[in-house]
C-alpha cells in the first residue's frame, strides 16, 4: 500500500477493562496498538510484533491472546481485558506481590505478559511442577530476570492458592 494513501477505516466497538467503547481504527492497525495509541493502555507493551516475545499479551473473551497478531477490527464485540484492568480488579495481587517480593519484575518490559501467561496458568486452582511453569512461561521472553525468579514467583502463588 502506498503509504501516502489514507487508511482504509472501520469502526470498532468492544469493551476494554469493563467500558465500552467505539472508535474508528485503520483496517490493518493491531490490537495492541489499538490499546496504546486510542486508548493510552500502555501496560501492554509491544516488542518483536511477530507473536514471538508474549510482551503484548492481553485477554480476550477470557482467553490470553497476542494483541500483536489480532488486528483491532477482529476484537470487534469481543470483551477485552488489559494489565491495567486485571490489576485494578485484584485478580493478579497475590502474584504481583510474588513478583515484587522476588524481583521478579526488573526492567518490567515483559512483566504484563508475564503475569497475564502466569494468571492463565494458575485460573482454578490449578496445580504444576516447576518444569509446567517454565514450559507455560516459554512464551514469554525476558531479558532481565534469567527465568529463576519468575518461575519462583509463580510456583510461590500457586502453593498459597492450593
Ligand atoms: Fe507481540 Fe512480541 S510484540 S509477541
Ligand atoms: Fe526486563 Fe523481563 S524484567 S525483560
Amino acid at each position: 500500500m502506498n503509504p501516502q494513501e489514507p487508511a482504509f477505516e472501520i469502526e470498532v466497538s468492544l469493551t476494554v477493562n469493563g467500558e465500552a467503547v467505539t472508535r474508528r481504527v485503520s483496517a490493518r492497525q493491531h490490537l495492541a496498538d489499538f490499546l496504546r495509541d486510542e486508548l493510552s493502555l500502555t501496560g501492554t507493551h509491544i516488542g518483536c510484533e511477530h507473536g514471538v516475545c508474549g510482551a503484548c499479551a492481553v485477554r480476550v473473551d477470557g482467553r490470553v491472546v497476542r494483541g500483536c497478531l489480532m488486528l483491532a477490527v477482529q476484537a470487534s464485540g469481543s470483551v477485552v481485558e488489559t494489565i491495567e484492568g486485571l490489576s485494578d480488579s485484584g485478580a493478579l495481587a497475590d502474584l504481583q506481590a510474588e513478583f515484587l517480593q522476588r524481583n521478579a519484575a526488573q526492567c518490567g518490559f515483559c512483566t504484563s505478559g508475564m503475569l497475564l501467561t502466569a494468571h492463565e496458568f494458575l485460573k482454578g486452582g490449578r496445580c504444576g511442577s516447576r518444569e509446567e511453569i517454565r514450559d507455560v512461561l516459554s512464551g514469554n521472553l525476558c531479558r532481565c530476570t534469567g527465568y529463576q525468579s519468575i518461575v519462583d514467583a509463580v510456583e510461590a502463588t500457586m502453593m498459597k492458592r492450593t
